[in-house]
C-alpha cells in the first residue's frame, strides 16, 4: 500500500520503517529541513535499537523515502498517518497544534480519497476535530472528496519500539468507517501471526484506550513506590510483597517494580493530560492526581536517602551516578529522575561524575553543566574518588557489576540503588553500605 507518515520523529520513523519493512511504499514527511536532510543522508539521531538498520535497508530497497514537500506527501499515500508530537500545553492538556495543522495540510492538498490514521496521542474527540477540519478545508476548495479518519494509537516502548510494532500485543483501530477499517485490517494483517491482535472500536474509545493504558501503568508504579516506602518503615521487603501479589493473575507480574520514579515522554504527560480531560468534563480523576503527586515525591527519594546519610551540606562530597536516561536502552532524558537528583546534589554543593551508556550527550544538552558535573565514559572510572555510587537507571551492564570492585574503587563504599538491581546480601558481603528502595 502507499503510505504517507506525517512527522518523522520517534513514532513516525518507527511506524514508517516497520510498514516499509513488510513491503509498503512509505513516504515520510517532516517540516524540519535539517532532519529530513540528515535522514536522506542515512543519519538517524534517535537512539532506538534496530531502527537505523531497518531504515537503511528499506531506503536501499526503495520502500522508504523522505520529503519536506507537503503536497508530494499528501498526494503519495492513500493512507496518511499523522505521527506528530502532542506536547504538554500550559494547562497540562495535550497541545494539538501540530495534529490540527497536519489535518489542514491534508485537506488543502488532497485530490483523491484518503484515509487519515491518527497515531499521535490525543484527547478524546480529536478524530472528530480532524475530520471537521478536513471537511471545512475541502469545502473551502469547493471539493467534496471521500475521506475517513481513524484513530490508531501506538503502544511502543522506547528501547523496544521495533519489537513492539512488529510483534504487537494489540492493534487498536478506532473507526466509524467500515471501508477504512477494512483497509487497515489488510495493512496490519502481516503483524497478526495467527493470533487476532486487532481490536476494532469507535474512535473515541481508541483515543481513550491510549491514555487509560499509560495511566494504569503509571498508577501501578506509583502504588508500588508508596508501598515500598511503607515497607521500609515496617520492616517488610517490597520485593517479597511484589512476588506475593504478582502471582495473582488478576494483578500480574509486570510493572510492579518500585524505583526512584517514572519518567519519559509518555507517562508524565499522559497522566496530566487525562487529569485535564477529566477536569474539563467535571469528572475529577482523584486517583491520577495522587499518582502524579506520588511520582513527584518518589523522584526525590534518592536525595532524601543521601541527605539522611551525609547531611544537608554536601560541599566536598563527590558522587558517582550510574544511569541518566529515564530508563535503559534509550538516550531519552525527558522527565528523568536523574535530573532531580543532579539538581539536588549540585545545589547541596556536591560534585558529580556521571556515566550512562547512551545518554551522556543528551544530558550535556539538557543540563546546564558546571565544573561540578563531569561525565565519564566508563562505569568503573566514574567511581574514582566518589564518596558514594548512586544508581538511577538499570542498564543491563550494571546488573553484573563486580561488587568487590565497586567497594575498592569508591572512597567510601556506599551505594544508593534507585532500581533495586543488586542483591542486598551480596552487597553487604562485598563490604558495601547498601541503600535501596523498600528492601531491608
Ligand atoms: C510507555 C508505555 O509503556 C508505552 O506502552 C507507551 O506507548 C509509551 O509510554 P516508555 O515511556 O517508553 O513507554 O517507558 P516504559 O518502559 O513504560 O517505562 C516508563 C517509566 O516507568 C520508566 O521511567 C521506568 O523506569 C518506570 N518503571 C517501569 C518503573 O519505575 N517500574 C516498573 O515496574 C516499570
Amino acid at each position: 500500500m502507499k503510505v504517507t507518515v506525517i512527522g518523522s520523529g520517534y513514532v513516525g520513523l518507527v511506524t514508517g520503517a516497520c510498514l516499509a519493512d513488510i513491503g509498503n511504499d512509505v513516504l515520510c514527511l517532516d517540516i524540519d529541513i535539517e532532519k529530513i536532510a540528515a535522514l536522506k543522508a542515512g543519519e538517524i539521531s534517535i537512539y532506538e535499537p534496530g531502527l537505523s538498520d531497518m531504515v537503511r535497508i528499506n531506503v536501499a530497497a526503495g520502500r522508504m523515502r523522505f520529503t519536506t514537500d507537503v503536497e508530494l506527501a499528501v498526494q503519495h499515500g492513500h493512507l496518511q498517518f499523522i505521527a506528530v508530537g502532542t506536547p504538554r500545553g500550559e494547562d497540562g492538556s495535550a497541545d494539538l497544534q501540530y495534529v490540527l495543522s497536519a489535518a489542514r495540510a491534508i485537506g488543502e492538498m488532497m485530490n483523491d480519497a484518503r484515509i487519515v490514521v491518527n497515531k499521535s496521542t490525543v484527547p478524546v474527540g480529536t478524530a472528530a476535530k480532524v475530520s471537521q477540519i478536513i471537511k471545512d478545508t475541502l469545502s473551502g476548495r469547493g471539493l467534496d472528496l471521500d475521506f475517513a479518519v481513524v484513530s490508531n494509537p501506538e503502544f511502543l516502548k522506547e528501547g523496544a519500539a521495533i519489537e513492539d510494532f512488529m510483534r504487537p500485543d494489540r492493534i487498536v483501530i478506532g473507526s466509524e468507517d467500515t471501508a477504512a477499517t477494512d483497509t487497515l485490517k489488510r495493512l496490519y494483517a502481516p503483524f497478526e501471526r495467527n493470533h487476532t491482535k486487532l481490536m476494532l472500536m469507535d474512535s473515541r474509545s481508541a483515543e481513550m484506550t491510549k491514555y487509560a493504558a499509560n495511566a494504569m501503568l503509571a498508577t501501578r508504579i506509583s502504588f508500588m513506590n508508596e508501598l515500598a516506602m511503607l515497607a521500609e518503615k515496617v520492616g517488610a521487603d517490597i520485593d517479597q510483597v511484589r512476588r506475593g501479589i504478582g502471582a495473582d493473575p488478576r494483578i500480574g507480574t509486570h510493572f510492579l517494580y518500585p524505583g526512584c520514579g517514572y519518567g519519559g515522554s509518555c507517562f508524565p504527560k499522559d497522566v496530566q493530560a487525562l487529569i485535564r480531560i477529566g477536569a474539563d468534563h467535571q469528572v475529577p480523576l482523584r486517583v491520577l492526581g495522587a499518582v502524579e503527586a506520588a511520582n513527584e515525591a518518589q523522584k526525590h527519594v534518592l536525595a532524601a536517602k543521601i541527605s539522611e546519610r551525609f547531611g544537608e551540606n554536601l560541599v566536598g562530597r563527590h558522587f558517582a551516578i550510574w544511569g541518566l536516561a529515564f530508563k535503559p536502552n534509550t538516550d531519552d532524558m525527558r522527565e528523568a529522575s536523574s535530573l532531580v537528583l543532579i539538581r539536588y546534589l549540585l545545589n547541596a554543593g556536591a560534585t558529580i561524575s556521571a556515566y550512562d551508556p547512551a545518554a551522556s550527550q543528551e544530558a550535556r544538552r539538557v543540563i546546564s553543566i558546571s565544573e561540578a558535573m563531569q561525565f565519564s565514559d566508563n562505569a568503573m572510572r566514574a567511581l574514582e574518588g566518589a564518596h558514594a555510587l548512586v544508581l538511577v537507571t538499570e542498564w543491563k551492564e550494571f546488573r553484573s557489576a563486580d561488587l568487590d570492585a565497586i567497594t575498592s574503587k569508591l572512597l567510601t563504599p556506599i551505594v544508593f540503588d534507585g532500581r533495586n538491581i543488586f542483591d542486598p546480601t551480596q552487597a553487604r558481603e562485598a563490604g558495601l553500605e547498601y541503600f535501596c528502595i523498600g528492601r531491608p
